[in-house]
């Protein structure tokens, strides 16, 4: 799809058909390609926890605030950051250690970098987290509706007990949520609201 097209036609489905199942061929398609989103170093400090079952919905949605469209879009997508991404554990390094022909120093280099960048103090560790794995969430939603796929990404929702209830570790933060399936054309979405643009949000310094 034209990326003009695609950015306009990408809408926050409130409604999701429940009898239009997302087969797993394609959410792993979406995610694929989603994943090319770009983070820092990129250390991609983030995971997803695809909700698909009758009983993971029912402990997901009074975690979403009981919005209906969790238990009627086939997927939800609890899009997870790590806020400690940056450390030695996250195998990136190890990648890059080959992309650099094994030159160690400038890799331990980057992880100091990193770990000060992003790691000294919790404000920091909360942007990491949240910056990078908001922008993997944009690109799922854009990967979705070039897919074909509706999206609606939800905020509204009890993070701590979401955190709590998929068992996430201490260092990871919910992010967002992503519904995922078709939508329901028998229902009206309100009209798109206007954006602010250009002359309204940007200066040119
Ligand atoms: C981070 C984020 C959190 C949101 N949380 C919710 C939510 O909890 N419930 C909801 O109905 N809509 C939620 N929305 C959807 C917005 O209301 C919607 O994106 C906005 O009104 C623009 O509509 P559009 O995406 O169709 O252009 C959220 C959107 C974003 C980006």
């Amino acid at each position: 799809m034209e990326t003009n097209i695609l950015f306009n036609e990408r809408r926050s489905v409130n409604f999701f058909d429940k009898d239009k199942n997302l087969s797993d061929e394609l959410l792993k398609d979406i995610v694929n390609v989603a994943v090319l989103a770009p983070s820092g170093f990129n250390l991609q400090p983030w995971r997803i926890i695809a909700v698909q079952s009758e009983t993971s919905k029912q402990m997901l949605f009074p975690l979403a605030n009981k919005q209906e469209k969790v238990m009627d879009a086939p997927v939800v997508l609890i899009v997870v950051g790590d806020k400690e991404g940056y450390n030695n554990s996250n195998p990136v390094w190890n990648e890059m250690l080959q992309s650099v022909g094994g030159n160690v120093q400038m890799v331990e280099g980057a992880k100091q970098a990193a770990a000060y960048l992003y790691g000294s103090s919790e404000e920091r560790k909360i942007k990491f987290a949240e910056s990078n794995a908001g922008l993997l969430s944009m690109s799922l939603m854009i990967a979705a509706k070039e897919f074909g796929v509706d999206s609606h990404p939800m905020s509204g929702i009890d993070f701590d007990g979401l955190h709590k209830a998929f068992g996430l570790k201490e260092s990871e933060a919910v992010v967002m949520l992503i519904c995922l399936g078709y939508y329901d054309s028998t229902k009206q979405l309100y009209p798109r609201r206007p954006r602010r643009s250009f002359g309204e949000i940007a200066t040119i310094v």
